[in-house]
């Protein structure tokens, strides 16, 4: 179902806020440009994200650290005129913020100065903390990210669920507390254990979106290119498919090819 909207009320930080409070969960999904924008916002998803899953899924990396702070804002920037609903939040790329909390609100203003997103997501807790306060004092809301966090891939050795021993998942409650309490307006929580990620989403009062953690939190964020079967690569229990727009696209383009090669394409009527 579309749900275009003549004039419809943006999605606001307080706004995801107020739909914790009264159980609606909150539907997000990645997109990183006009096109893809545009049909995700009239299709009515709450949060749009410009992941960095883009070095992924549009560059053909095999992890997210290649992309850049230019390439994100690029990106970013074609999303954000395609979106008339939804809130856009932009994923800040590795190497653009773990410096300092000085290189990372520098960071964090040229992505909203240039892209006109309306916040940021960043991996990471206790050790990010001051960066999230000092792009938080900015005005820039902040949506952490805690979990698997792929930017820290090369640490972890895999892409396996996290928090499943008890010591990381201590860290893990203590991470989205403090998190909370330094300001941010939500969360995500990737791969971790069902159980903690719903005991997580009830102790906190800011929404808790997950991937790969279970259906006890606010809301819920997959990466269009898989869900839709764009990218057919990456198939983790998590993930539910939509559609099978790989096989749509082959046939397209197939019968294209037959209609050129014949002369079938264009005929009469597709010409001046
Ligand atoms: O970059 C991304 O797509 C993400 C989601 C997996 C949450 O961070």
């Amino acid at each position: 179902m579309s749900v275009h909207n003549e004039n419809p009320r943006r999605v606001t930080t307080q706004r995801l806020l107020e739909m914790k409070k009264r159980g609606e969960k909150i539907s997000m999904l990645t997109a990183y440009d006009y096109t893809m924008g545009t049909i995700v916002d009239n299709a009515g998803v709450d949060v749009i994200l410009v992941g960095d899953s883009a070095s992924n899924v549009m560059c053909g990396n095999t992890t997210t650290l290649p992309i850049t702070l230019d390439q994100m804002i690029f990106l970013a920037k074609s999303v954000v005129r395609g979106v008339k609903r939804a809130l856009v939040v932009v994923d800040m790329p590795f190497g653009s913020y773990q410096g300092n909390s000085k290189e990372a609100i520098m960071s964090a203003i040229r992505i909203m100065k240039e892209t006109h997103g309306d916040c940021l997501k960043l991996e990471g807790g206790e050790e990010i903390l001051e960066s999230v306060k000092r792009i938080l004092s900015a005005g820039i809301p902040v949506m952490g990210h805690l979990g698997l966090m792929p930017q820290s891939i090369n640490k972890y050795g895999s892409y396996t669920v996290r928090a499943q021993e008890e010591v990381e998942a201590e860290k893990l409650i203590r991470d989205a507390h403090l998190l909370e309490d330094a300001g941010c307006f939500a969360i995500v929580l990737e791969k971790v254990p069902a159980k903690l990620a719903t005991q997580i989403a009830s102790e906190l009062t800011i929404p808790v979106i997950g991937i790969g953690a279970g259906g006890g939190v606010d809301g819920q964020v997959l990466v269009l290119h898989d869900m839709i079967g764009l990218n057919q690569d990456f198939s983790p229990r998590f993930l539910r498919r939509y559609a099978d727009v790989q096989s749509i696209m082959n046939d397209a383009i197939g019968n294209y090819v037959e209609d050129v090669k014949s002369g079938d394409f264009p005929n009469e009527k597709e010409q001046y």
